[in-house]
């Protein structure tokens, strides 16, 4: 098979992330008679500093004719003074629109062998695992209007929601359930927001499709304690997008490092994956990053089910010899960035 993948390295470490990447992709295409097609695309940060908008047209056109993106990182403190559309972070929600990527699918496991490595006690972490199904084009991300009045002194923004919008991710939510232990936990502040209050109904109305998955409603304040006093208590985590953004950070602490989260951000054509992590400027260029979020993203990135399990696997059996990076305390030798996708990638070969 050929593989035709759109590499947007990004900014801050996600260039090295990225060619971490690419050494493991080559290894599973080398291992499974693929061959591999990439083109290297400008956002964000390095688009800006190229003279162009932070999502260049091309940059789009190129990740629309490809089943799949692989993105580093965006963001780029030098770019802060600009308007938020200008900025790098609007590049990355410009292709999520222009993708149409409505579902960002954001899971979290313990590796075996870092059950020691987060802050949370052992006996608390062990056995979590769980998807965060986050709504990524919609809510206050992109709810016009919005303005910031410096004049006047006020800014506003607009959560807005629609019935399609809430009806099309829950069905991801759910169907996904499906294949997991079929709880689902949406979670919203319908307590207070009228977009909550219709979350709500519409996730109810969507549940009777599905007479075989367990809902329970929370609120998201009282969710952000439970991912972290209980976390084996969640399967699927179902929320808009700033709520899924925030949880998203903090499921990463039950795996020990933001750096192993991966996620894949689907619609109806081609899909975006991407690590959790941000660009991280303060370690950037400096062979410090985790790549294993990132090399993780790519098993979504496949559909391939024997190529996906042995990334996983080859991820489990590089974390299990002790290899470590520096977000990863443990006893044996922490590596650079690119020295553990290489041994990623060996482990992918059987070497
Ligand atoms: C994420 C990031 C982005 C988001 C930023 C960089 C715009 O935090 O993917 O979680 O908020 O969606
Ligand atoms: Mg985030």
């Amino acid at each position: 098979m050929q593989l035709n993948i759109a590499l947007i390295p990004g900014d801050g470490v996600g260039p090295e992330v990225v060619a971490a990447a690419c050494d493991v992709l080559d290894a599973v295409a080398g291992r499974f008679g693929h061959t591999v097609q990439t083109t290297t695309q400008l956002m964000g940060g390095a688009a800006l500093r190229a003279g162009k908008p932070a999502l260049p047209p091309e940059t789009l056109a190129a990740c629309q004719a490809v089943p799949a993106t692989l993105l580093g990182a965006v963001g780029d403190p030098a770019f802060d003074h600009l308007p938020s559309k200008e900025r790098p972070e609007g590049g990355l929600l410009a292709i999520r629109k222009g993708l149409g990527v409505f579902a960002n699918l954001r899971p979290t496991r313990i590796w075996p062998g870092l059950e020691e490595t987060g802050p949370l006690k052992s006996h608390i972490a062990r056995g979590a695992d769980l998807l965060i199904v986050r709504e990524l084009t919609g809510g206050l991300y992109f709810g016009e209007p919005r303005q910031i009045d410096r004049q006047a002194g006020e800014a506003f923004n607009t959560m807005r929601y629609s019935v399609g919008e809430i009806d099309r991710i829950a069905r991801v939510a759910f169907d996904a359930a499906r294949t997991r232990r079929k709880q689902l936990t949406s979670v919203d502040k319908a307590n207070v927001l009228e977009t909550s209050q219709l979350w709500r109904a519409v996730v109810n109305d969507v549940a009777k499709d599905y007479p075989d998955v367990a809902v329970q409603h929370m609120y998201v304040d009282s969710c952000a304690m439970a991912l972290v006093t209980h976390p084996t208590r969640f399967d699927v985590i179902l929320t808009e997008n700033l709520f899924g953004d925030i949880l998203s950070d903090e499921a990463a602490v039950i795996a020990g490092s933001i750096g192993l989260l991966p996620s894949a951000s689907l619609g109806a054509g081609p899909g975006l994956y991407e690590p959790v992590h941000g660009s991280a400027p303060d370690i950037a260029g400096q062979d410090k990053a985790n790549p294993l979020g990132t090399i993780a993203s790519l098993r979504y990135s496949f559909g391939l089910q024997a190529e996906s399990d042995r990334i996983d696997a080859a991820i489990g059996e590089t974390l299990a010899k002790g290899d470590r990076t520096a977000d990863l305390p443990g006893a044996g030798a922490t590596l650079g960035c690119r020295e553990m996708g290489r041994r990623v990638a060996k482990s992918v070969l059987g070497t």
